[in-house]
């Protein structure tokens, strides 16, 4: 379902993942609270995330809150898993509405329990959508990620193949992502998949999250569809 005439040809990521950065720089230039910049962050994701499956994307995944991230102000913690308790869940609920599954990545267990529960709710709600998936990045850490899939190893005594290994990892049924995208003018990855990102194309985006339109989006997509993905290869092998 191409909606966009601008996207014609072009070839459209299977797994797109976003670090959504630059809510709090956002509303500080608008002489609003931080929350009011998560607040219109959120909304702006679940634009993105219809629009990317418009385009026909299969995997969003969204990098919502870091394992260093709950270090933060408690006040702006407290409004983040506000949001999560009274706004997350209904507004996803148009994406559910399309036969999209919900997983998260991260620990869980770093939340608020009722935050947790809901979570937990709504993967269990979806779980039995195939195809599409939209996959929440909260109390993430790659870091994290890798040393919890170590332990598991050891605990299973045996040792891992790259195969095996990436089922160790939150990602566990999920494809690589393709394109990688961060908002927000800075140019590093802050703990987001540093496993699965080793041959992700990386873009970068001056706006702000609330501001990273559905246009932006597209921008970001012929980018990588402009790109020659070698994996290591030379142009010829490729041809
Ligand atoms: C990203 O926006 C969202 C979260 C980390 C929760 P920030 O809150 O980091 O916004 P800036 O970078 O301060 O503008
Ligand atoms: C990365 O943004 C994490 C998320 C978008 C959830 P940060 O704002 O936390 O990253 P740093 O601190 O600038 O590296
Ligand atoms: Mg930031």
């Amino acid at each position: 379902m191409r909606k966009n005439t601008l996207l014609q040809g072009v070839t459209i990521p299977r797994h797109i993942a976003i670090i959504m950065d630059g809510n709090g720089r956002w509303a500080k230039k608008r002489m609003m609270p931080r929350s009011f910049g998560h607040k219109n962050g959120m909304e702006r994701m679940i634009g993105l995330m219809e629009h990317a499956f418009d385009l026909g994307v299969q995997y969003i995944t969204v990098y919502a809150l870091s394992t260093e991230n709950l270090k933060r102000p408690k006040e702006e913690l407290d409004g983040l898993f506000n949001l999560f308790r009274n706004n997350f869940r209904k507004e996803l609920q148009k994406i559910f509405e399309r036969g999209v599954r919900l997983r998260t990545l991260g620990d869980l267990s770093l939340l608020p329990d009722d935050v947790m529960q809901g979570l937990r709710e709504s993967e269990k709600d979806t779980e039995h959508y195939e195809g599409r998936g939209i996959n929440i990045a909260v109390a993430y850490g790659a870091r994290d990620e890798i040393i919890h899939a170590v332990n598991k190893a050891i605990e299973n005594g045996e040792k891992v193949t790259e195969e095996s290994f990436s089922k160790l990892l939150y990602t566990s049924d999920l494809p690589d992502p393709d394109l990688i995208i961060r908002t927000g003018k800075e140019v590093r990855l802050s703990n987001f998949l540093l496993y699965q990102a080793a041959y992700a194309e990386l873009y970068f985006s001056n706006k702000m999250f609330p501001e990273f339109s559905d246009k932006e989006l597209d921008k970001a997509i012929i980018d990588f569809s402009n790109r020659t993905r070698r994996f290591g290869k030379t142009d010829e092998q490729l041809t």
